[in-house]
């Protein structure tokens, strides 16, 4: 199953995208709430529509990364914020990206690549995090799908991928996870070795 461009834009185009809250999720939005320094770089790697964008954006941090293989989410988010930059809406390939970050923020985008690249994700996540940079968000621990997105996986799985490029700060259930996740999720908070 090819995972490129074209497969996540036809789902957008065809309303296929269960995985879309409509807005920022619990998890998500209590974890931003408690950052200090609204300066900080951020990433959103296969943010989709981006809701957590929209909540940062408006919340006064202004160095936010978007970045998507599809433009159809990346447009829908242009269109709600239209002060959003414009070149921070980055339709491209996470694992092409460069630049420094302090915080790469995950949700659902990484059971929705091949889980072969799990480990090159956990790579690129180093790689593109300054030192002592974060990793935050969550992680299904759902068995899933193994055929098609979103797969599954587990904790002791995610430490074999993590464990040589990040210190663990938190990585436990994830306790405020919105209705339809609760107790198949985990929290994340890993700091770049
Ligand atoms: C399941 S959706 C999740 C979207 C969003 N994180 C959310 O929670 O609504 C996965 C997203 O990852 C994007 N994607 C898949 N592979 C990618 C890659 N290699 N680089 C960038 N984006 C990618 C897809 O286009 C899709 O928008």
């Amino acid at each position: 199953m090819l995972l490129d461009k074209n497969y996540w834009t036809e789902r957008y185009l065809n309303d296929d995208a269960a995985w879309d809250t409509g807005s920022i999720t619990t998890p998500l939005k209590e974890y931003i709430d408690q950052l200090k320094d609204k300066n900080i770089q951020i990433l959103i790697p296969g943010a989709g529509n981006a809701y957590e964008a929209e909540y940062l954006f408006n919340n006064g941090f202004k160095n936010i990364t978007v970045i998507d293989l599809s433009s159809e989410p990346l447009n829908n988010l242009q269109k709600r914020i239209p002060d959003f930059p414009a070149e921070n809406l980055i339709q491209g390939d996470f694992f092409e990206h460069s630049g420094q970050y302090h915080l790469i923020l995950e949700q659902t985008f990484f059971c929705a690549i091949d889980p072969l690249l799990r480990i090159k994700y956990a790579e690129k996540s180093h790689e593109l995090l300054k030192p002592k940079g974060v990793l935050a968000g969550v992680l299904f621990n759902d068995k899933l799908n193994s055929d098609k997105p979103p797969f599954g996986g587990n904790k002791e799985e995610y430490i074999s991928y993590f464990d040589k490029y990040f210190t663990f700060k938190t990585f436990q259930l994830c306790y405020n996870s919105i209705k339809p996740r609760s107790g198949r999720e985990l929290f994340i908070n890993f700091i770049r070795k």
